[in-house]
């Protein structure tokens, strides 16, 4: 499906490829793996893609170059973080010996801070390269490769609302992103209370393998996350958004709780963070219907309905703490903006 052989060489785009991406914020938690090499998740996930949040991607296959060059934010990228690039542009190649990248990527919003950045980046990566290769890969095995960049970024392919499935087995054959619902099917908020823009000191992969490794509760959570997907694709089909909310609030809660009993604990949170939940509680016991989900980072999460917006955006505002607030809608899937 992706071998390039060298006769292959001149069937690359050597031309600009622009992508989009957005960000997608989960609203059943993946957190655990089935399998590292692969990045095969231990639980189904579901997800909304957010319009506000972006990641636009140019990239371009070089003969010419000696390395691979990626700029993340205007700067260039750590080491670490280009082995990660380089790692899935091979395995969409191929092989490792390919003509070299040049890559420039920039998100409208924090860069690994749990605004789920991998997700948009690594989505916008994949659909650009398949692009630049002339790959004529199905959805499916689009979000294979993505997932195996950042599990997360499988979802971000897609607009509006986005299970991620889980397999069984250890080849990922079953693992694989699908849009359950588009981004028009209905007309629900999201405001992120942004409180750190500082990059997280415990990503999620570290922390995943130490939450299995660690926590006493792990298998619970692996259990009972079947049990809730299947909850949240119920109450999507009937848009019953206190159902919705309800789910997804306790869902995050009860990753950050398997995250806090991993050992070290993973507390992602900050004081404003907690400040946060409790002004969000408080404002739901006055009749506003706002629920809270949180990621591997100190952003509040609040999902709404269109006419509480403005008093959900008020209660962030009066927050210590609270830096920025961006709202969102369902968002648009990733798609290849301009080719010169
Ligand atoms: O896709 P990753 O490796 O960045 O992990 C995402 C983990 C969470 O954001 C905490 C949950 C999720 O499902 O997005």
């Amino acid at each position: 499906m992706n071998v390039q052989t060298e006769d292959k060489l001149s069937d690359i785009r050597t031309s600009l490829t622009k992508v989009s991406a957005h960000a997608n914020i989960a609203l059943i938690k993946y957190w655990g793996k089935r399998s590292i090499d692969l990045n095969l998740p231990a639980t189904g996930s579901i997800s909304l893609t957010l319009d506000s949040l972006k990641t636009e991607t140019v990239l371009r296959f070089d003969q010419s170059l000696q390395t691979d060059q990626f700029t993340l934010d205007e700067k260039p990228a750590s080491k670490e973080q280009i082995k990660k690039v380089s790692h899935l542009v091979d395995i969409m190649y191929g092989s490792t010996v390919r003509p070299k990248f040049d890559i420039k990527s920039s998100n409208n919003f924090p860069t690994g801070a749990g605004l789920a950045s991998s997700a948009s980046g690594f989505a916008a990566l994949t659909l650009a390269v398949s692009h630049a290769l002339e790959l004529d890969l199905s959805a499916e095995d689009l979000s294979r490769f993505a997932r195996q960049g950042s599990g997360s970024a499988a979802r971000s392919l897609f607009g509006g609302f986005v299970e991620m499935k889980c397999g069984s087995d250890l080849q990922g054959d079953q693992d694989f992103a699908v849009q359950l619902f588009d981004k028009d099917y209905w007309d629900i908020r999201m405001a992120v209370a942004i409180t750190s823009v500082r990059e997280k000191k415990v990503g999620s992969t570290e922390g995943m393998i130490r939450t299995a490794q660690t926590s006493p509760f792990y298998n619970s959570w692996i259990d009972s996350s079947k049990d809730d997907l299947n909850q949240m694709k119920q109450a999507l089909a009937e848009k019953d958004f206190e159902k919705m909310g309800e789910l997804a609030e306790h869902n995050s809660f009860k990753m950050h709780g398997l995250a806090i009993s991993a050992n070290p604990p993973l507390l992602y949170w900050n004081a404003s963070t907690v400040e946060l939940i409790h002004k969000i509680r408080d404002i739901r016991r006055s009749g506003v219907q706002a629920y809270i989900t949180m990621d591997a980072g100190p952003q509040v999460k609040v999902l709404c309905l269109p006419g509480d917006l403005n008093e959900v955006c008020d209660t962030l505002k009066t927050t210590s703490g609270v830096q920025r607030i961006i709202t969102a809608r369902p968002g648009p899937g990733a798609t290849v903006e301009v080719i010169e």
